[in-house]
């Protein structure tokens, strides 16, 4: 057994004993001699020790002082008393005082055995120290975690009611700007009114982006994943980031080369690096760098569980900036929604919200390390895929015509939503049957004699949801085209459909011209 002995000890002599004695019972002794109170001073700076041996009969070193600086230095490395002589009561005084043991010159044979136990028991407790701090970092971490989810759930339950509230005042203003647009006489005496509206329709817009941004947060967003290249994301980008930016800021691009592919939903990560460079950004009003970076990247067992992620190969993206900085206080908090240091009317603390709901969302994992007056660098890692990526032919963007006459079930269980679709299918020359959820259209479905062309359903509703109506008509055969509309879902059935391409899907609030060229792609 190698140790590191710090030896207390006036005796040159003594000492030489001393180590004969421990080499003899096998120990590998490195040590240091000391005698008074400034050389054990300045030898306790050293983390190296293993043990420290003392006697009991200093000239100038009370052995009590000894055994309080060691302790107060090294709680747990071993102090054991060796002494001539000794009376029982100075003993238990040292032992009390918190001395390991207390042996005798005279009963050396004792030595051995207590250093090996001493030694063992430190290494227990070292053990046990280290095991209550990892489990700190994880209670601490777990906390946060908990304490994320707890405000999604709020926020994503209001932003989802929100959003059919939102997409009847959008619809409702769009279809007034329209019927406006279409008279111009009308429109010119309505003027006043319509500006109005154009406020009203953009205000909506606005408000429709941030319940976006709720929804992202508390990861109840659509994903549509795909297989892509993180390079060619941040390149196409670019030219979009250079014009957020002022002149003063200089944006790096260091990607590696030959990174392997990630499956995301591209618009999702977009997003992600708008928001970081748009809070570097603003971290450097007088101007700096902002680097961002690509890079193979590897979780390891140890640091895949502490985040609670699943260790293996990963893709990371790193974006830093030479800005102000955040404290530790800031950076605890900097995830969560409206959490935000920006003056009023400046920011809303979404940014950095919406960048944690959609890392978590598509299984990758956010870091942050920052530092005040030098900057601040998010490194988010995301999982690496041996996937190709699919090449898609680019959609010939004719006009289309967006009117139709086929037949429409039109499933909502919102009836201002659903009179509002079916008012403008029915505008647009189609036959509309509402319900008001999966039960009620499988009445209609039984008791219809002609064919249904079309399905546009919501997926959350009472009694019956859009999915199990969509598997009830598979059943029977029904060869209807299906169409699903929601702010979010939870549904696995949705999102294992979305993600294979099986399933058509809308995000809400959808625009009128949007909801027509959907049904008429379709169609057609
Ligand atoms: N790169 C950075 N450097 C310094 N501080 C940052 C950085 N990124 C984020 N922060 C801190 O984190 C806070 C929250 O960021 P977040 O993006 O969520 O909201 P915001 O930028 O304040 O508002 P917005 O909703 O407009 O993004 C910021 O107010 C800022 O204090
Ligand atoms: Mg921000």
């Amino acid at each position: 057994m190698n140790l590191n002995f710090l030896l207390v000890e006036d005796s040159p002599v003594d000492c030489e004993l001393l180590i004969r004695h421990l080499k003899k019972g096998g120990i590998e002794p490195t040590y240091l001699r000391v005698e008074n109170e400034s050389a054990l001073v300045a030898a306790l700076e050293q983390p190296k020790w293993d043990l420290v041996i003392c006697d009991y009969h200093l000239p100038t070193l009370d052995p009590l002082t000894a055994l309080r600086l060691a302790k107060t230095k090294m709680p747990i490395t071993p102090f054991i008393i060796v002494s001539g002589s000794v009376s029982e009561e100075d003993a238990v005084k040292a032992l009390k005082a918190g001395a390991n043991d207390y042996i005798l010159k005279t009963n050396m044979t004792r030595l051995i055995p207590a250093i090996e136990r001493e030694i063992g028991e430190a290494g227990k407790h070292r053990e046990q120290l280290r095991i209550e701090a990892d489990l700190k970092v994880k209670e601490e971490q777990l906390r946060q975690a908990q304490k994320l989810d707890a405000i999604g759930q709020l926020a994503g339950g209001i932003a989802h009611d929100f959003n059919n509230v939102l997409a009847i005042i959008l619809i409702q203003t769009g279809i007034i700007v329209k019927t406006l647009d279409k008279n111009p006489e009308l429109k010119k005496i309505a003027e006043p009114i319509y500006k109005g509206l154009e406020q009203v329709k953009k205000s909506g817009e606005r408000a429709a982006g941030l319940t976006r941004q709720l929804l992202a947060f508390s990861r109840k967003q659509i994903l549509q994943p795909r297989v892509i290249k993180l390079n060619q994301l941040v390149v196409d980008m670019e030219k979009m980031l250079r014009r957020l930016i002022e002149e003063s800021v200089t944006i790096k691009l260091n990607l590696a080369e030959n990174l392997p592919n990630i499956k995301v939903d591209p618009n999702h990560i977009e997003q992600v690096v708008m928001n970081l460079v748009i809070n570097s950004r603003d971290a450097m009003p007088k101007g700096g760098t902002i680097t961002i970076e690509t890079r193979p990247d590897e979780l390891d067992d140890k640091t895949a569980q502490r985040y609670d992620m699943k260790p293996g190969r990963y893709v990371s993206l790193i974006v830093s900036d030479t800005g102000c900085g955040m404290d530790e206080e800031t950076q605890k908090r900097i995830f969560e929604p409206f959490f935000t240091t920006k003056e009023a009317g400046k920011g809303t603390g979404l940014g950095l919200s919406t960048v944690y709901g959609i890392v978590q969302q598509n299984k990758g994992l956010v870091l942050v390390e920052s530092k005040v007056g030098v900057g601040t660098s998010f490194k988010v890692y995301f999982p690496q895929v041996d996937e190709d990526v699919k090449v898609v032919q680019s959609e010939k963007k004719t006009k289309t015509d967006i009117r139709g006459s086929e037949t429409i079930l039109v499933i909502e269980d919102d009836s201002s939503l659903r009179n509002l679709a079916c008012d403008i299918l029915t505008e647009n020359g189609y036959k509309v049957l509402p319900a008001k959820n999966g039960v009620e259209a499988m009445g209609i479905v039984a008791s219809h004699q002609s064919p249904i062309h079309l399905v546009l359903t919501d997926v959350v509703m009472p009694e019956m949801g859009g999915p199990e109506f969509a598997k009830a008509m598979q059943e029977q055969k029904m060869n209807a085209k299906f169409l699903f509309v929601s702010g979010y879902t939870d549904n696995v059935l949705i999102r294992e459909g979305i993600d294979s391409g099986k399933i058509q899907f809308m995000e809400k609030p959808y625009r009128l011209e949007a909801l027509l060229e959907k049904v008429r792609e379709l169609l057609d």
